[in-house]
C-alpha cells in the first residue's frame, strides 16, 4: 500500500482526481468503481472540472457503485443512485446504460446481488475502485463482522453507520437499516484501489486499518493484502498514525 498524506480535504480530492484522470487517459474504456458519502464529493467536482476543460471523457467508461440502501426508491433524495446523478453523472458524458448501482428496491435482493456481480465480471472487473472508510472501518457497506463477505450481499447496517448517515435524513428513523453492498472479494479483485479519508473522526479507523492486524472486525484492514492500493489521507485523518514506525511497512509520502 502506498500512503499519501496531504494537508487537507481539497488536496486529497485533487490527488484522487489526478489518479482517475490518469486512469481514463490510459484506458478510456475503464471500468470505474465509485463511492458515495461526503468524502468523494470534492474528487467528483475536480473530475467534472477536468471533463469541462476537455481533458477527459467518460464516453467509453463503465461505472459500478459500491452500494445502495434497501427500501428507498432510486429517485429518493438520499438514494445513492440520486447522489451519483447529482454529484457526477448529470455533469459528464458517462452513458446512462453504463451507470450501474445495485437496486435497493429489487423484488428479489439476492438475485439483484448475484446479477450485480455477474455484470461486474462481464465488464471485465473493476480497473480503479475508489473507497471511503466508515468510522467503524467499513468499506462500501461491509460492516464489522466475524467474517468477510465475498460477494455483493444484503447487509444490516451498523448502529454507528445509521447514526453517521442520519445527518442526511430529517430523522434517524428514516435511515434505511439494510443495504446492498459489493463484497470484499469483489473490491479486492479491483486492479487498483484508492482509499480516501479526511477528518479526525476517521483517525481511529485509519490507524487500525494500517496496524498490521487483518480482521473482518475492521473491514478496511483487508486492503493490506491488496497489491495496488493508494491511501490518500489528510493530516487530521492521519493524526493517530506513528508515521516513522509505519515506514517499515508502507511507502509513505508526507506533505512538505
Ligand atoms: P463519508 O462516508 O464519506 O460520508 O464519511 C464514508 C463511508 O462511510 O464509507
Amino acid at each position: 500500500m502506498n500512503i499519501i498524506i496531504v494537508n487537507n480535504y481539497e488536496e486529497m480530492s485533487r490527488k484522487a482526481a489526478h489518479l482517475f484522470v490518469a486512469q481514463l487517459l490510459n484506458k478510456p474504456d475503464s471500468v470505474l468503481g465509485l463511492a458515495t458519502g461526503s468524502t468523494p464529493v470534492g474528487m467528483y467536482k475536480e473530475l467534472i472540472r477536468f471533463y469541462n476543460e476537455g481533458m477527459i471523457t467518460f464516453k467509453y467508461a463503465t461505472a459500478f457503485n459500491l452500494d445502495e440502501y434497501v427500501g428507498i426508491e432510486k429517485e429518493h433524495p438520499q438514494s445513492y443512485w440520486q447522489f451519483m446523478q447529482d454529484n457526477l453523472f448529470v455533469e459528464v458524458d458517462l452513458p446512462f446504460d453504463r451507470q450501474f448501482i445495485p437496486s435497493g428496491t429489487a423484488e428479489n435482493l439476492e438475485d439483484e446481488a448475484h446479477n450485480y456481480d455477474r455484470r461486474i465480471a462481464k465488464a471485465g472487473g473493476i480497473d480503479l475502485q475508489v473507497l471511503g472508510i466508515g468510522r467503524n472501518g467499513h468499506i462500501g457497506f461491509n460492516e464489522p463482522d466475524l467474517k468477510f463477505e465475498a460477494r455483493t450481499h444484503v447487509v444490516k447496517l451498523d448502529e454507528q453507520t445509521i447514526q453517521d448517515n442520519s445527518r442526511f435524513f430529517s430523522n434517524i428513523s428514516e435511515v434505511p437499516t439494510l443495504a446492498l453492498s459489493m463484497g470484499v472479494k469483489t473490491i479486492m479483485q479491483s486492479r487498483n484501489i484508492i482509499l480516501l479519508a479526511s477528518g479526525k473522526e476517521k483517525g481511529d479507523a485509519i490507524q487500525k486499518m494500517l496496524s498490521g492486524n487483518i480482521t473482518p472486525e475492521l473491514p478496511a484492514s483487508v486492503l493490506q493484502l491488496h497489491p495496488s492500493v493508494t491511501a490518500i489521507i489528510d493530516l487530521e485523518a492521519a493524526s493517530r498514525l506513528d508515521i516513522e514506525a509505519l515506514r517499515d511497512q508502507y511507502k509513505i509520502v508526507t506533505p512538505k
